[in-house]
């Protein structure tokens, strides 16, 4: 049997992190991925000649991991189309339009968005994102739902619907009553602040050329044969000395593991000795949000005529959001226009039990409730499909019921014999976004040349 220095278990973008930083360090490694691609949740598609990333796509300023490995790989971005106006479609399905972060709703209702993104600031201030559960307020927060946080902020119900709209919906895809009040904080705080998830410039600020597929394409590239697709890992048996991973029936050795795999998917392998009681607990409270991400391609970004960005909000839509994204100038599809809009939770929960028609019926009506009727009659229609991958089974990532996160987060971090555990859904700065899995994926490797010995 071949004993590797660490055996790697998935190839998204944390197990290649951590795999390329262990091989630049000189280590023997070996990556084992389940499916026949790499890249994980990152995945770019051709349909009818053009090109749709169906995963993760943006990067915002503040995730310096990811931009430095982007820059490192050789890799090049550019901006969202985001001239012109945005629109806000109302509670009674009117478009209106607005430039700017502020939306077109009554003055006391902006005045009360504004305080209580304040609030929701001033709250992520004094949290350290990688160590949520040592905010001053942590236990206070942790035992409320968001929903009941946001209700007891102010009567107003459209600013409620739409500070909602941001941390639900638009980020961690659950309904707001089923996290707490400090995974929202949490959300803010992996971002710099609330402030910059109500930006959508500043969030959705970069695209990568070729798609954000491109970062994982690279590393494997670089990787070659030390990755092995359709490779599931199904057992891993370890003592303090190593580990055995067997794959297809074949075992493979190693001195570190690395199970670079989403908190609910550790549970599909079987490890023996079994983890303790309270690690397997702590990943039964994590469960994955919800939404399906669409993309409607048109023979010309007809909005952009109109003056419009291709930016819109509604809370009460099906489709909550939805932007340009038509791909970069030298890219395939670049000569049409595509708008990418999204449908979580409760909402997705609906019309996942419709037929396809049915649904792709229902998506296109929202859409033509910001666009107007030429949305309804798009040349290329692609909705991505996570929820029906057993390999991720939701999207964008997982988070912890009410009460989880004060109770179990410092657990995901802690290593049991030689196995060690990472995702972006355990990252503090970039929590839920390739940039934690960058930072995840570093510091795994870290961990494991001895250059930190802290779990954090
Ligand atoms: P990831 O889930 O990617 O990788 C885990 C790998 O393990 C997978 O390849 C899986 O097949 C493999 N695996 C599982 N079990 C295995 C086993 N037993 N044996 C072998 N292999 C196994 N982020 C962002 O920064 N900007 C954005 O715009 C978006 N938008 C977005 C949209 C949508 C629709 C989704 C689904 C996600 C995003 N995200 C995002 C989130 C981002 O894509 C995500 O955080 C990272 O890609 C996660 O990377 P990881 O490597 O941590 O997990």
């Amino acid at each position: 049997m071949k004993i590797y220095d660490t055996v790697i278990v998935g190839a998204g973008v944390t197990g290649l992190t951590a795999a390329w930083r262990l091989t630049q360090a000189g280590q023997d490694v070996l990556v084992l991925e389940a499916r026949d691609r790499t890249g994980g949740r990152l995945r770019t598609e051709d349909h009818n000649g053009s090109e749709f990333e169906i995963g993760g796509q943006w990067v915002s300023p503040d995730q310096e991991a990811l931009i430095g490995l982007v820059a490192e790989l050789g890799l090049e971005t550019y901006s969202r189309y985001r001239s012109g106006e945005s629109l806000y479609v109302d509670r009674s399905g009117a478009a209106r339009r607005f430039t700017g972060e502020d939306l077109p709703v009554e003055e006391q209702t902006a005045k009360e968005i504004d305080r209580i993104i304040g609030v929701i600031d001033e709250l992520a201030e004094l949290m350290d994102p990688d160590r949520p559960w040592e905010h001053p307020q942590a236990a206070a927060l942790d035992r409320v739902s968001f929903a009941q946080w946001l209700d007891a902020q102010t009567d107003d119900q459209e600013a409620r619907d739409n500070i909602a709209l941001y941390l639900g919906p638009a980020m961690l895809t659950k309904p707001i009553w089923s996290f707490s009040a400090l995974t929202a904080v949490l959300m803010s705080a992996s971002a710099g602040s609330f402030t910059h998830l109500v930006d959508a410039d500043f969030i959705l600020d970069k695209r990568v050329v070729g798609g954000l597929a491109s970062v994982p394409s690279a590393l494997a590239e670089r990787l070659g044969d030390k990755v092995r697709l359709s490779s599931d890992v199904t057992h891993v048996a370890w003592s303090d000395s190593g580990a055995v991973v067997t794959v297809d029936g074949e075992q493979v050795g190693a001195t570190s593991v690395v199970l670079a795999l989403p908190p609910t998917h550790v549970r599909r392998i079987r490890i023996d000795p079994e983890l303790p009681a309270e690690h397997r607990h702590a990943r039964e409270h994590q469960s994955f949000g919800l939404v399906i991400k669409v993309q409607a391609e048109y023979d010309t970004p007809f909005w952009r005529s109109g003056g419009l960005s291709g930016t819109g909000f509604g809370p009460w839509q099906l489709v909550h959001e939805v932007y340009d994204n038509t791909p970069h100038p030298t890219g395939p599809g670049a000569a049409t226009g595509t708008i990418v809009g999204f449908v979580s939770d409760v909402n997705a929960d609906e019309v996942g039990r419709l037929s396809d028609d049915e649904r792709r019926a229902r998506i296109l009506a929202s859409l033509a409730a910001y666009f107007g009727e030429e949305a309804l009659t798009p040349r290329t229609y692609v909705e991505s499909d996570w929820q029906h991958q057993e390999l991720t089974g939701g999207a964008y990532a997982t988070s912890f019921d009410v009460g989880s996160l004060t109770r179990y987060g410092a657990k995901l971090h802690e290593p049991v014999g030689p196995i060690r555990f990472g995702s972006s859904d355990i990252a503090g700065h970039g929590f839920q976004h390739v940039d934690g899995a960058v930072r995840i994926g570093t510091r795994l490797a870290e961990q494991i040349l001895g250059h930190s010995s802290t779990v954090q």
